[in-house]
């Protein structure tokens, strides 16, 4: 079937998060149309049951999938992706990328063979990171820590509020203080919402801690799926669509203004 030149890119995270997906994407797609949508009214994710993450996330892609006709969505979230990604790309009829973390890259680079996984607690429980750390990790001490709070952070960050910066230290910290930790020289950040706080992760670092994530990987993904489609002449504006829209996402518009949506929309 042909794809028609306005058709969609769908990015679908539970709040901000999916920004860090959808830049490199926007990057090398600059003339794509974007639907960007966030279910704040679900938010946050990772501190959910997998049952609710499992039952919420594919009727919520059906309906933007009707509403908007995505030529593909992206699941711009680790915790839906290691939980729903089976089930989203069972219900819809286009393809889904998913957003894994980015263990494979940060066992290649590590030179103390010490990484850590930092994401949200529902995403650092899953068989799906032990699965990569087998896979990938195996001579590696793969350390793992849950924060609710440095996700906070990344969206207080886009509301343009002051930041406490023992937020960042605090997230570190939970890996740094287990066993090992000292030595750990790689971070994968495999929550979507951190790398919009990396800079804040940064300064926070005792000693010198690189930090990887699966932004570009999935923009090369989205660049082989859609291969031969035809895209708009000129940028075309995109929507940032909500599950609900309160002050906290009015607030945010400035910042979704600079990832070309100009719209805020309800679902
Ligand atoms: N951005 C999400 C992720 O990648 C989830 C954040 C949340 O809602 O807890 O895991």
């Amino acid at each position: 079937m042909t794809v028609a030149p306005d058709a969609p890119i769908l990015f679908f995270d539970s709040g901000v998060g999916g920004l860090s997906i959808l830049a490199p994407a926007r990057a090398a797609l600059p003339t794509a149309r974007i639907v960007y949508a966030a279910d704040s009214a679900g938010f946050p994710y990772g501190t959910k049951s997998e049952g609710e993450i499992a039952a919420r996330v594919p009727a919520l892609l059906g309906r933007l999938v009707e509403r908007y006709r995505p030529r593909l969505a992206v699941i711009a979230c680790n915790t839906a992706s290691t939980i729903a990604l089976q089930h989203v790309r069972a219900a819809l009829d286009i393809p889904v990328v998913g957003t894994v973390p980015a263990i494979k890259p940060a066992a290649l680079l590590s030179k103390s063979r010490v990484f850590g996984v930092l994401g949200t607690d529902a995403t650092v429980r899953q068989p799906y990171v032990d699965r990569l750390a087998a896979e990938h990790g195996a001579d590696c001490t793969v350390l793992r820590h849950g924060s609710a709070a440095l996700v906070q952070l990344a969206e207080a960050k886009l509301r343009g509020e002051t930041l406490d910066p023992a937020i960042a230290r605090d997230a570190l910290a939970g890996l740094i203080d287990q066993p090992g930790g000292d030595r750990m020289d790689m971070v994968v950040l495999a929550c979507t919402h951190f790398p919009l706080v990396e800079q804040e992760l940064a300064a926070a670092a005792p000693h010198a801690i690189g930090f990887v994530h699966g932004g570009e990987g999935i923009a090369r993904r989205i660049l082989h799926l859609t291969q031969g489609q035809l895209w708009p002449d000129a940028p075309a504006p995109g929507a940032a669509v909500f599950t609900r829209v309160d002050e906290k996402v009015e607030a945010l518009h400035p910042a979704l203004a600079t990832y070309g949506l100009d719209r805020i929309e309800t679902l």
